[in-house]
């Protein structure tokens, strides 16, 4: 009985020694965006409305996952100044306190905007009036926030789409080109702690609006304009993430400032299904790669927390999905993938209702030569088995794939969507299934294809 015992302890024992040297690292991988993003010296946010607040799992994820709140539009001037000269700031306090309480840097958004703007700003036609006008809001609302804001928008969108023009708007009109300037000196007098950053969309990529805002924030730290950052929105559209962006935020950063990416989403057309949440799942990892392999990309933001509450498929009817949680709060093959990219990793906790588990993938090297190579992509099913799979590859830059056999590809530049052939499409839980592909590399073979994946 004893030697039964002694046996049974020693098994124990052994088995206990075996659990050890498996077990993972204590320090695993950061587990959560922000933690992730903190370890590589950055911030990540997210944008969101006082009026979701109450919403537990709305505020619960916030917390847990961002550093960084953009009140989504507590702070316009249609909110903060809605009447001349009376001012209003209770929802805009509220989120205020809510992220010092948390530990959340905030982001002001936004001073001046042609935009929610209220109606008697518009009617104001005497430049002094207008400057003095703008000045006074700026100077009130920076100066009731200083000292709390880390970064303002201080002018938000004000050149054009396609030629980079000025904008038209009452600003522009009545002032004339110098309101830029003079709004961020009336916020550096306000609030001098804050970065104060100007910020747009579509200036993502180089195009004519990007070059525009490059030549006025190289003006601006030539003349001595207080200007600390430039917020790319990012407002993307699935597989359109531009391949010249870590280029542009690079450039700009050249001038002396900080880039940040402000207003990131990623919309697609609803329904969402498996094949696109992959691709979307790729594009974040682009940009968030992007970002980090800018040394003055300091913060990313996604513009909200859910697709519930997303302003997407209010603005473009038929669109939607755009961000990093569905509407239940799931966590998104995006999610992962940004997680990924900033050197995190989900921890997958055992009833973890926010863990997508359908699929993972693993890419391999199996044959190489002086202009070519072999890969394989294995498709893993978690703890519940798929009906069809999709991996997402992006390329490196000349490469092409000659041939791709147990798979069934599509090719759009250099991202190649592979769904299954018919009889690896089904997984059981846990199963695996393979696909091998040749490719020609002229350029040199030195870089692996990145991989996300979806299911369906
Ligand atoms: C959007 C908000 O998300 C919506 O709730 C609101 O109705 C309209 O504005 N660029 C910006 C943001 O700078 O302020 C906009 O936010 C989205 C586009």
């Amino acid at each position: 009985m004893r030697r039964v015992l002694t046996a049974v302890l020693g098994a124990g024992a052994l088995l206990l020694a075996m659990l050890v040297a498996v077990a993972p690292p204590a320090s695993a991988a950061p587990g959560t965006l922000k933690e992730a993003a903190a370890a590589k010296g950055r911030v990540f946010g997210a944008a969101a409305a006082q009026g979701h607040m109450g919403e537990s799992a709305y505020a619960s994820t916030l917390d847990r996952e961002f550093n960084q709140l953009t009140p989504e539009n507590e702070m316009k001037w249609d909110t903060t100044e809605p009447s001349r000269n009376s001012f209003n700031y209770g929802a805009a306090d509220q989120l205020v306190s809510h992220a010092q309480a948390q530990g959340m840097k905030i982001r002001g958004h936004t001073l001046v905007w042609h935009s929610q703007l209220p109606g008697w700003v518009g009617g104001i036609s005497s430049r002094d009036e207008l400057l003095s006008v703008m000045r006074n809001h700026i100077s009130n609302e920076a100066g009731h926030f200083a000292g709390k804001i880390a970064y303002w928008d201080v002018v938000n969108e004000a050149f054009q789409d396609g030629s980079g023009a000025r904008r038209d708007s009452v600003f522009q009109r009545v002032i004339g080109d110098g309101y830029i300037e003079e709004a961020f000196r009336a916020a550096r007098a306000a609030d001098p702690t804050a970065k104060l950053c100007y910020n747009d969309y579509n200036i993502d990529g180089q195009n004519a609006k990007s070059n525009a805002v490059y030549t006025m924030v190289q003006d601006f730290k030539r003349r001595g304009v207080p200007i600390d950052c430039v917020g790319l929105q990012a407002h993307l559209i699935l597989g359109n993430v531009p391949s010249d962006m870590q280029a542009n935020m690079q450039r700009l950063a050249n001038l002396g400032v900080d880039v940040h990416i402000t207003e990131l989403d990623i919309r697609m057309n609803t329904p969402a299904d498996g094949s696109k949440l992959a691709t979307q799942a790729n594009d974040y990892r682009k940009v968030v790669s992007a970002c980090l392999a800018v040394s003055r990309c300091t913060v990313m933001t996604v513009w909200g927390i859910t697709d519930k509450y997303s302003w997407v498929p209010d603005t473009f009817p038929g669109e939607g999905a755009a961000l990093l949680f569905d509407d239940n709060y799931n966590k998104k093959p995006a999610y992962t993938a940004a997680l990924e990219a900033l050197g995190g990793g989900d921890p997958g906790d055992p009833g973890d209702p926010g863990d997508p588990g359908a699929v993972t993938c693993a890419y391999t090297r199996t044959a190489q030569w002086s202009n070519g190579f072999n890969g394989q992509v294995t498709v893993t099913a978690g703890s519940s088995a798929v009906g069809s799979w999709t991996a997402v590859m992006t390329m490196g830059s000349g490469q092409q794939i000659t041939a791709l056999w147990n798979g069934t590809p599509s090719t759009n530049g250099s991202v190649v969507t592979v769904k299954p052939v018919s009889w690896n499409a089904r997984l059981a839980a846990g199963a695996s299934a393979s696909f091998g592909f040749t490719v020609n590399a002229p350029g040199g073979n030195a870089t692996a294809p990145s991989v996300t994946c979806g299911s369906p």
